[in-house]
């Protein structure tokens, strides 16, 4: 999976899981990679938070019980040296069977071995070696870390494992259709668990004596796929999705809860300096001495209380959600994680007029002081508000002061 989704995935994933363990054995779980980070760089005020991320996540898949993650570009995005104290803090079953060093180690376990009804499973980890998988972990790890051909790096490994492992998974992160090379050059892999396209399939790909499956994205779905191994019954996947109906699992989310106040204290500071900063009047204050009906329309809008509405859901120390839910998130005046104006939440005026700083000092011009539907197009973007521009009217009405 990736992250996209946030964390309302995960304790959805634990609920499934937990249920499903009460009448069957034999589980196996595994991931193929891209689980800690979204983005290949990080703003540097947020790289505190998405350690703290990074390593709740971990926490949260020891909770739940993980055999393997394959390691994703994403994954390294802080750092290999990083990755690796986590790995190593929280005994973690990463696996790649060909990242290595300049030296051309390997630098995690190429495979794990699981017995699971007392048959064994082997679990190894593919990278893909096209350019631009190639290319994207150059960038990210500065070159610390070299992708051998999968192919030969799966056949090493099926071949160290024959006579050992009744069942081989390889977990891959590459573009799909490389997916199919593999299963066509490798004999004796029996399934991939495809991961970094974001495709998902409902059922099996069959490629040979070789079932390809993915789960798609963000974590919306948990993909589910029963094998018997003496082969009595049709392979079945599922992709289940993980949405309102399936109930929140307590214990994750008493961690993420956790992991919350962690990260308001952060960037907030303690819960009494978040309280009196909260008081500081807000920046449209600074606009009403002059315009004071565009302040009163303003506040009867839905931009009002846009902060408010992530504080709802205990998001507002997120900086993906910040950055529509802020004024001029990250730009110069505007609000950034580092400080937290709390005069800055919510979406305000200078969220559409531009930065009012001059205006306001010595009446210079407002740099935008006729905005256009590009730039509500901004936040409110297809897959949030998919009528938005169809209903141009009716939006700017709303807002119209
Ligand atoms: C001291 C009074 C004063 C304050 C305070 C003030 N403005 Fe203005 N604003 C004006 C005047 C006067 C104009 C009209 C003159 C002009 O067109 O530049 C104006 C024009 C504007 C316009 C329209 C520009 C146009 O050409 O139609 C916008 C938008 C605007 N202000 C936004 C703001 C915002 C946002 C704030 C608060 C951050 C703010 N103003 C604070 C006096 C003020
Ligand atoms: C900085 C990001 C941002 C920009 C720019 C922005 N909006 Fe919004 N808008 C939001 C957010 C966030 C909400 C939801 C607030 C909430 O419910 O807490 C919202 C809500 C709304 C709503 C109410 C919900 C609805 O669909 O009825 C309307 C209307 C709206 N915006 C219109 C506009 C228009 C028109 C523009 C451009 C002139 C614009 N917005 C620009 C972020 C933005
Ligand atoms: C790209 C800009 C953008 C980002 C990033 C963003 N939002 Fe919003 N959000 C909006 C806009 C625009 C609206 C109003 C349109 C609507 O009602 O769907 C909105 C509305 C909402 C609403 C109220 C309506 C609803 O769907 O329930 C919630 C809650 C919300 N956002 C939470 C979040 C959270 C949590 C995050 C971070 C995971 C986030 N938003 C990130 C732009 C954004
Ligand atoms: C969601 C985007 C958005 C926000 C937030 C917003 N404006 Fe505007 N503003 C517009 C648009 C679009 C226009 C031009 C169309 C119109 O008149 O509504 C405009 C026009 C104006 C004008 C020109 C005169 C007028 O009233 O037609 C002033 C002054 C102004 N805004 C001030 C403000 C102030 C002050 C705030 C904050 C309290 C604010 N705006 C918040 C989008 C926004």
């Amino acid at each position: 999976m990736d992250t996209g989704e946030q964390l309302g995935g995960l304790y959805k994933k634990a609920t499934h899981l937990n249920q499903y363990r009460k009448d069957h054995t034999g589980l196996v779980i595994v991931d193929s990679g891209d689980l800690l980070n979204e983005e290949e760089e990080l703003p540097e005020s947020v790289i505190e938070s998405a350690k703290l991320k990074a390593e709740l996540i971990l926490e949260v898949y020891k909770t739940i019980g993980i055999d393997a993650v394959n390691v994703g570009e994403l994954d390294l995005v802080l750092g290999l040296d990083y990755l690796k104290e986590l790995e190593k803090k929280h005994s973690f079953p990463f696996v790649s069977t060909n990242l290595v060093d300049a030296d051309d180690k390997p630098v995690f376990e190429r495979y794990v071995l699981k017995k699971v009804n007392g048959k064994t499973v082997a679990i190894m980890g593919l990278y893909g070696d096209t350019s631009e998988m190639a290319g994207k972990l150059a960038d990210i790890t500065g070159g610390k870390l070299n992708v051998q051909d999968p192919i030969k790096a799966a056949e090493a490994v099926v071949a160290e494992v024959s006579g050992k492992a009744d069942y081989v998974i390889a977990l891959t992160h590459q573009i799909a259709n490389r997916d199919w090379v593999i299963a066509r050059r490798v004999k004796g892999i029996h399934l991939i668990v495809g991961g970094h396209d974001k495709l998902k399939n409902q059922d099996p790909q069959v490629a040979g004596d070789t079932l390809i499956v993915r789960a798609g994205e963000k974590g919306q779905y948990l993909g589910m796929i029963e094998v018997s191994l003496d082969g009595s019954q049709e392979p079945a996947n599922t992709l289940v999705p993980l949405g309102d109906d399936v109930a929140d699992d307590a214990q994750i989310k008493e961690m993420i809860a956790a992991y919350n106040d962690k990260v308001a204290e952060m960037y907030g500071g303690s819960a009494e300096e978040r309280t009196a900063s909260a008081d500081v009047p807000l920046r449209v204050e600074a606009c009403a001495p002059c315009h004071s009906s565009q302040v009163a329309q303003w506040k009867t809008t839905d931009h009002a209380k846009a902060y408010a509405t992530l504080a709802g859901k205990s998001k507002q120390y997120d900086p993906k959600c910040l950055s529509c839910h802020t004024v001029r998130f990250e730009q110069p005046n505007g609000f950034n994680m580092k400080e937290q104006q709390m005069a800055l939440v919510n979406v305000q005026c200078e969220s559409c007029h531009g930065d009012a700083t001059e205006h306001l000092a010595s009446m210079k011009p407002i740099p935008v002081a006729d905005p256009q539907i590009d730039l509500c197009l901004k936040c409110h973007t297809e897959d949030r508000c998919p009528e938005f521009e169809e209903e141009k009217d009716i939006v700017f009405g709303k807002i119209k002061h």
